[in-house]
């Protein structure tokens, strides 16, 4: 398959890592992840804009512009003839001898690229379990950074509780989830934890606070306390690969009745109704 490469198309096996490279020792870059729904890029500019927020946040400079990025995405999809899947792409600050402060000498960060195929069934996710954690986390959540072992700790316990994603909370209030965002509904409000420092402020959670909005769904932006979800009439997470999906099991106690609430369900019907 092929790649991008610091803005050029390459042949994968012809792109290799530097073991200098800052992004494989540090960390230090940012990422996204798109979807690809019949060929279309999903929220691209949102996307794309987000990366563009992250770099400025780690004072990364851009070697490419937002409408050069956007470009190179849609002609990695055509190479690839990708009808439904992802595309992920980071830039870390570059190659250069391993020293913790940024590089003194000007250094070309190093941006890729690739696809991956992920099928789209057009069907309504069924409801998941969930298992809560501490979130252990740095307070920088809103950049979209390549250090995520805080992040895989938290969805490791998931994994080893048999759950299908672990929900984080700091000082009692629910932040996020380890690769997504969390939302409860209680009396037909929803509540999600505002975009603080303490959340990535996802593309999927801001398309659906966008439907609530027009669609008559009364929301707030404000952090809940794990005993308000446990309590809560209705859970759900967001993603780029989740979409909306309910979370009808916590810590092994149902949710409500333990299925997939009414407004999660029309959520879930509207977002798909985006994609189409
Ligand atoms: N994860 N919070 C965290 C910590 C995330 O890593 C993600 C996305 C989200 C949801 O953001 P969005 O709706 O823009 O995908 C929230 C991606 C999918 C990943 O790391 O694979």
């Amino acid at each position: 398959g092929k790649i991008i490469y610091n803005g050029e198309l390459k042949t994968r096996s012809d792109v290799k890592v530097d073991i200098e490279d800052r992004g494989y020792q540090f960390g230090d870059g940012i990422y996204e992840v798109i979807r690809v729904y019949n060929g279309e890029v999903f929220a691209s500019n949102m996307h794309v804009n987000r990366l563009m927020d992250s770099a400025k946040m780690i004072q990364l400079k851009v070697p490419l512009t937002v409408a050069e990025i956007e470009a190179l995405v849609k002609e990695l999809i055509a190479e690839d003839k990708l009808r439904n899947g992802i595309v992920y792409m980071q830039l870390t600050r570059g190659v250069c001898s391993r020293t913790h402060a940024f590089p003194i000498n000007e250094v070309e960060p190093v941006f890729v690229a690739y696809t991956k195929e992920m099928p789209y069934t057009g069907k309504v996710k069924p409801g998941v379990k969930g298992v809560t954690t501490d979130d252990i986390r740095w307070l920088r959540c809103n950049i979209k950074s390549l250090n995520l072992l805080g992040n895989i700790l938290a969805k490791q316990q998931a994994v080893e509780a048999s759950c299908d994603e672990a929900i984080q909370h700091r000082d009692g209030k629910v932040t996020e989830g380890s690769s997504s965002n969390v939302a409860i509904m209680v009396n037909g409000t929803l509540k999600t934890h505002p975009a603080t420092n303490l959340i990535l402020n996802g593309i999927t959670r801001q398309v659906m606070l966008k439907l609530c909005a027009d669609n008559d769904i009364p929301y707030v932006e404000e952090a809940f306390t794990v005993e308000e979800m446990m309590a809560a009439d209705e859970v759900l997470y967001t993603s780029t690969s989740v979409e909306v999906t309910p979370i009808i099991n916590i810590d092994g106690q149902s949710i409500a009745n333990g299925e997939p609430g009414p407004i999660t369900k029309s959520l879930q019907k509207l977002f798909s109704e985006e994609i189409e």
